[in-house]
């Protein structure tokens, strides 16, 4: 039997330096890891589309999605993620966390230290030889 696929799309903003990270809330799967913000594609949205709602929806802030960076796939509760990562190159407004537990600025060294989402580890790592 085939698992369901499903498309989530994952932000690396950087300033200065330091990279965004948002820590899963408790009642979210793979609750208390860390990672690049995100979530998953809507019938009908293109990856960036997506990853400006998703912005839109946790952190309340319009961001401009850049350049495709890498994609990692995964099993997590019977279904296949595929997550895919973009740069963001700009946000505008506050960034206010609405569905994280906690958020940080991080060296892309530091954040593979922190207890990562998996697949989220080798998309940093590619963001590391991206820039
Ligand atoms: O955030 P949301 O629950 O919509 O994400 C869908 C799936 O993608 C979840 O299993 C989540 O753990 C995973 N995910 C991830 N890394 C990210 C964003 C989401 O592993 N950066």
């Amino acid at each position: 039997m085939s698992l369901e696929a499903v498309d989530v799309v994952a932000g690396i903003l950087q300033r200065q330096g330091l990279i965004y990270l948002a820590q899963r809330d408790e009642n979210r799967d793979q609750a208390g890891l860390w990672e690049l913000p995100g979530g998953k594609i809507e019938a009908g949205e293109s990856q960036q589309v997506a990853l400006c709602r998703e912005w839109r929806e946790e952190f309340g802030v319009d961001i401009t999605p850049g350049k495709y960076i890498a994609s990692h796939d995964f099993v997590v509760s019977g279904r296949r993620i595929y997550l895919h990562a973009w740069h963001i190159t700009a946000y505008r407004g506050v960034l206010v966390p609405t569905c994280h537990s906690q958020c940080c600025w991080i060296t892309p060294e530091d954040a593979l230290a922190l207890p990562l989402a998996p697949a989220d580890v080798p998309l940093i790592v590619a963001f590391m030889k991206f820039t």
